[in-house]
């Protein structure tokens, strides 16, 4: 894939809230989790898992208890509910605790306690992962839409019997998207541009010097981004 193959990926991945009913095609999702797995994680832990749901029933059980029938005339995205596909991405902390004891690690202090991590690399790492998965779809024409639990993690987990030592980043719905589709309020905020989110070699040098440097940087976006 070329640099420019790539970046046409990454900017044709939209959040999709309204799915056609289709199936994705079978083995799909197992080639996307695949892909999944290939995501960087600390020490290799990989104490991510993913639970698929993929049958109407598993579907249907998901939103019985995430979004009851009763609440759901209020809910703005009913077409979100079609997706034939929903991915929980779970992290187990204690195992990258364990994988931070092993010996090759153990100089590092972190392998006693979850509260020692400043940085809890099971958020960081399985969120790569779940990246990969809507950068998988979307490699497939599906669309994806990440979106939270909130206070029923636990009981969406207990429905699907998770043990109870694993923790769900939020969900993944996939399928194919429905040809009309409205932004949310979040997604109509404007993309932040590389020159408003670098800040090059300090953090405050960049504005400092941009006067000085202003000729040379004030092209495209970056002239109207900073005048
Ligand atoms: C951690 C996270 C949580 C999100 N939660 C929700 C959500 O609960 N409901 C929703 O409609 N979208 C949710 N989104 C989607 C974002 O609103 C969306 O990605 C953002 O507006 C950017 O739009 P884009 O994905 O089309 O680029 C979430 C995204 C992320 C990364």
């Amino acid at each position: 894939m070329s640099a420019r193959d790539f970046s046409t990926l990454v900017s044709a991945r939209r959040a999709t809230r309204a799915f056609l009913s289709d199936p994705v095609p079978t083995g799909w999702i197992d080639d996307i989790i695949d892909l999944a797995n290939r995501a960087p994680s600390a020490g290799n832990t990989q104490g991510w898992d993913f639970l698929v749901l993929d049958t109407p029933e598993s579907v249907a059980t998901f939103w019985d208890t995430s979004l009851p029938v009763e609440r759901r005339s209020h809910f703005p995205w009913p077409e979100l509910l079609a997706a034939p596909v929903l991915v929980i991405p779970i992290c187990r902390p204690q195992s990258w605790v364990e994988r931070y004891a092993e010996g090759d690690k153990a100089k590092t202090g972190l392998g006693r306690s979850a509260e020692d991590w400043s940085v809890p690399y099971w958020w960081i790492d399985t969120a790569f992962a779940a990246m990969t998965i809507q950068l998988a779809a979307q490699d497939r024409n599906l669309g994806t839409l990440f979106f939270g639990l909130f206070e029923r993690e636990r009981t969406i987990l207990d429905r699907f019997s998770v043990p109870t030592d694993r923790r769900a980043l939020g969900a993944i719905a996939i399928g194919h998207p429905a040809p009309q589709q409205r932004r949310s309020s979040s997604t109509l905020r404007r993309r932040r541009s590389a020159a408003e989110t670098t800040h090059r070699n300090a953090w405050s040098l960049r504005r400092r010097r941009f006067g000085r440097n202003r000729r040379r940087c004030c092209i495209g976006d970056r002239e109207r981004i900073d005048p």
